[in-house]
């Protein structure tokens, strides 16, 4: 066995903040949903709740961004390259068919290389585009005053609301296939395990398709041990 070191601890906080956070924002949206947010009272505690959740995830969004413009070893995970699109539709036939039939997943976790382009599209989808459209229509309703006289001049509130509720399901719909993916390791746990301690334990004779060069390495800055 070969201990993979696949997650910083930065991101492994950030990654475990962030879901507390998502999922308490589920909650109390869901909430507000299904009572009519206009029939509560701005002081309702379930409204305040979910603003100052979102305010923190903002930043815990803002976060990652930077983290992964910023860091050359987080950046390199998000990268798609030539191969990564030729492996697009092998990896897809596994998700979709193979796996059913105990086919082998093609993709191995590295240091390298810890995503293989399916993840890495999700991934970038929900942190590039879902979060960042949450954080901005969920940041618009909150009552700044000139801002939102401007939004209710222009009625602009009802698409606003619209927005931010379609985009809350596509990330309950993420969270659904995440969850799932999360379970497709070696081990039931063993991706989740990884996302807490940091790293994976992988099988010295373990012959998959590769996720960037996989011998001997287990540094997250990319140097060889
Ligand atoms: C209890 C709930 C969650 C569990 C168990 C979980 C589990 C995981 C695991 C195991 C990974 C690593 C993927 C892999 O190795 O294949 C991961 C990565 C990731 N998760 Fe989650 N996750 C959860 C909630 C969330 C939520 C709510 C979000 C965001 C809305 C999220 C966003 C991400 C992102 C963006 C990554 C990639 C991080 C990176 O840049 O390396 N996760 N998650």
């Amino acid at each position: 066995m070969r201990r993979i070191v696949l997650h910083s601890l930065p991101l492994r906080i950030w990654h475990w903040t962030n879901a507390g956070a998502v999922i308490l924002l589920i909650a109390t949206g869901l909430y507000l949903r299904f009572h009519g947010i206009a029939s509560l009272s701005p002081h309702d505690p379930v409204l305040l709740w979910h603003k100052g959740i979102g305010v923190a995830t903002v930043v815990a969004t803002l976060f990652w961004i930077l983290h992964t413009l910023l860091n050359p070893n987080q950046r390199r995970q998000y990268r798609m390259t030539g191969r990564d699109l030729r492996g697009i539709p092998v990896q897809a036939r596994f998700y979709l068919l193979s796996m059913f039939s105990g086919g082998e997943n093609p993709f191995t976790p590295s240091a390298k290389g810890k995503y293989n382009p399916l993840q890495k599209t999700a991934y970038a989808a929900v942190m590039f585009v879902f979060m960042p459209v949450q954080a901005a229509t969920g940041l618009l309703f909150l009552d700044i005053p000139v801002l939102r006289d401007y939004l209710l001049a222009g009625n602009l509130m009802g698409l606003l609301g619209a927005t931010h509720v379609i985009f809350a399901y596509g990330l309950v719909l993420y969270l659904i296939v995440h969850l799932y993916m999360a379970t497709l390791g070696d081990r039931f746990f063993s991706h989740t395990m990884a996302m807490i301690v940091g790293y994976e334990e992988q099988d010295n004779g373990m012959k998959r398709g590769s996720g960037g060069p996989t011998a001997a390495e287990t540094s997250l800055d990319g140097k060889s041990t």
